[in-house]
């Protein structure tokens, strides 16, 4: 791969690239929409991702060109950048413009991008596209930032500047993410522990709805101030920053305080999504999968029910899923509306199963899903 993309690199620019990078997208095992509420999650980095390769000029331009979408952009290298329009370069723009709040950049940039997560597939492109750039100023300028810093500064881009009030699993999951491992994190105290994620004989596998995510971004948003909302009338009696702070038991005693229905239903998933997390954790460990995929289930179910971020489509993934004996467990994976789900497979069952979803699917939404088999990945790096 990188020696393609320098040949690309030298055909678009006409020189070498100086560096190449790599940052991956994620799934998530379990823990949905409890990152912004301070909860436990568990996602993985897989080995789809985002390439890039830079050089620097003495043009003061940031060039921003990509291998997979025709617009481009040349933007004189100055402090203050606003989004530009709906353009992909608006990810590693808004990067440029967080690291000059705190930094100078001494000279300009040809960039060139590479990617293989499908787009808005709800595998984190964006947080890919985000880190991968954060990452390679970094390394290359030798910036005093360290992982965290910069998942931390990636984040702010995706909040401030794309406007996406998303919490820090995605980018976190893309920085930290190693092979065959995945990453407890509690996205309150940012403490984190690498685990095995030893399925044995079963494999990871992802399906691509094919689902175009279109309300997201709005709908996302909208969920995360009805947690806002949830968490200030809870507040009335108990002291909380977050509404994970609750065990599902302790909920019970305070969940009067909230008579609206749809807040209810959105807390009361929160509570307990983050109370699976603790439970699947321990599955895992344990390799326990029954148990695992038991959990993966009761997510998708409250995803659907309480949350309402599912649709048609992930639902008949997962309901196919749960009638197909060689998987143990299935559920949406990311922001939900479309996008990916994931589900435990038996190892040697996948055309199988990939020819049997697909007749059951088509003959429900009347287009084909993607499946294929996930390798967990490593997190950002230099190649
Ligand atoms: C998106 C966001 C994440 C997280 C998930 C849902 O991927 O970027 O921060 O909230 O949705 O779990």
């Amino acid at each position: 791969m990188k020696e393609q993309l320098a040949t690309k690199f030298y055909d678009t620019y006409g020189q070498q690239p100086a560096a190449t990078y790599f940052t991956p997208g994620r799934v998530n095992l379990i823990g949905e929409h409890i990152d912004y509420n301070g909860g436990l999650v568990l996602p993985c980095a897989i080995t789809l991702g985002t390439w890039l390769c830079l050089a620097p000029n003495n043009d003061q331009v940031i060039r921003f060109k990509s291998v997979n979408f025709p617009e481009e952009a040349n933007i004189p290298l100055q402090a203050g950048y606003t989004k530009d329009g709906p353009g992909w370069y608006n990810y590693p723009l808004g990067v440029f413009n967080e690291i000059l709040k705190n930094f100078q950049i001494p000279v300009g940039f040809d960039l060139l991008y590479f990617g293989n997560i499908p787009v808005g597939s709800g595998l984190s492109s964006s947080a890919s596209i985000e880190v991968v750039t954060a990452y390679a100023l970094t390394a290359y300028l030798e910036l005093d930032l360290d992982r965290l810093a910069l998942v931390q500064l990636a984040k702010r881009v995706e909040n401030d500047f794309i406007g996406v009030n998303s919490g820090i699993m995605d980018q976190f999951a893309v920085a930290f993410g190693e092979k065959d491992k995945a990453i407890v994190l509690n996205c309150d105290t940012l403490d984190y522990k690498i685990v095995a994620c030893d399925l044995g004989d079963h494999n990871l596998v992802i399906i691509n709805t094919n689902k175009p995510r279109g309300l997201a971004e709005s709908k996302y948003n909208e969920r995360v101030e009805e947690c806002q909302t949830a968490l200030q009338l809870l507040n009335q009696e108990v002291k909380l920053n977050n509404l994970c702070e609750l065990t599902a038991a302790e909920f019970e005693k305070y969940k009067h305080l909230i008579k609206d229905e749809t807040i209810l239903k959105r807390a009361t998933h929160v509570i307990e999504e983050n109370d699976r997390v603790n439970l699947a954790a321990k599955a895992l460990s344990e390799g326990e999968l029954e148990e695992f995929g038991r959990l993966m289930y009761a997510s998708h179910q409250s995803l659907k029910d309480l949350y309402e971020v599912s649709g048609q489509e992930l639902d008949a993934v997962v309901e196919f899923s749960a009638t197909y004996p060689a998987v143990t467990g299935a559920r949406m994976t990311g922001a939900g509306f479309g996008g990916c789900a994931i589900a435990i497979l038996k190892k040697g069952q996948e055309d199988d199963y990939r020819e049997k979803l697909t007749a059951f699917y088509e003959a429900k939404i009347g287009y084909a899903p993607e499946v294929y088999v996930s390798e967990i990945g490593s997190g950002a790096t230099t190649i």
